[in-house]
């Protein structure tokens, strides 16, 4: 199976992602966590990638597009894929199409995660993730057990350098610009499901998996 995950900073991607491939055994393929791992690994990408991600803005298509062609070359891919925060504008989508015609695949499902702009704001600036392990927190809807440390492997947690007031607002709009034309264009090809991301965890995944199961 073959899956998009869509929707703005907030809306719940990484969270359904991490269950998603919990439960259906694909791999997870951010675009945003590739990055970050280069940066935390001090790497030429890394640090390119970084001056774009630190204020809100996109990354250039042509490094995007590449990363992602790699990656999906990969033998695991072989299974299906869930692509998360990719693509994230036309010209990224179509290089994904083309692509995926050559190597005689299709996406199957395009699953577009939507929430209130205040919801979207407060979820971002409460995240705090594990830089060990990479669990994601919330400090009021999912707080750690153990104030600034991960429940899993114990390590301090830290903010996002991107999640701040400021930042935020402007990746909301990038994303409105750039990002909200995918809407319909993937709805244009009978492929796009919307969930609400607005709602508890529970409920949203319970929503993804039906429309999965329904596409299997
Ligand atoms: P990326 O890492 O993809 O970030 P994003 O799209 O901005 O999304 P987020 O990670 O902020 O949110 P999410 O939807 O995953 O929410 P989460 O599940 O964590 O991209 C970062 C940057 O990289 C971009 O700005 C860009 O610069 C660059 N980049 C990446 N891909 C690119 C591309 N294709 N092209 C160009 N540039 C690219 O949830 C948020 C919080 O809410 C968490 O604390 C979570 O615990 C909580 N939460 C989630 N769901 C619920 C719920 N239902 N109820 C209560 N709390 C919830
Ligand atoms: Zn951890």
């Amino acid at each position: 199976m073959n899956v998009i995950l869509m929707g703005p900073p907030g809306a719940g991607k990484g969270t359904h992602a991490a269950k998603i491939v919990d439960k259906y055994g694909i791999p997870h393929i951010s675009t945003g966590d590739i990055f970050r791992e280069n940066l935390k690994n001090g790497t030429a990408l890394g640090n390119k990638a970084k001056e774009y991600m630190d204020k809100g803005q996109l990354v250039p298509d042509e490094i995007v597009i590449e990363i992602v062609k790699d990656r999906l070359k990969r033998p695991d891919c072989e299974k299906g894929f869930l692509l998360d925060g990719f693509p994230r504008t036309i010209k990224q989508a179509d290089a994904l199409d083309d692509f995926l015609k050559e190597m005689g695949k299709k996406i199957d499902a395009v699953i577009n995660m939507v929430a209130e702009r205040e919801t979207l704001i407060n979820r971002v600036i409460y995240r705090r993730v594990c830089p060990e392990c990479g669990a994601v927190y919330h400090l009021i809807n999912i707080p750690p057990k153990v104030e600034g440390k991960c429940d899993v492997c114990g390590a301090n947690l830290i903010q996002r350098k991107d999640d701040t007031k400021e930042t935020i607002e402007k990746r909301l709009d990038v994303y409105d610009e750039q990002t909200k034309p995918l809407i319909d264009y993937y709805s244009k090809k009978g492929l796009l499901y919307e969930v609400d991301g607005g709602k508890p965890i529970e409920e949203a995944f319970a929503d993804i998996c039906r429309i999965l199961g329904s596409i299997d």
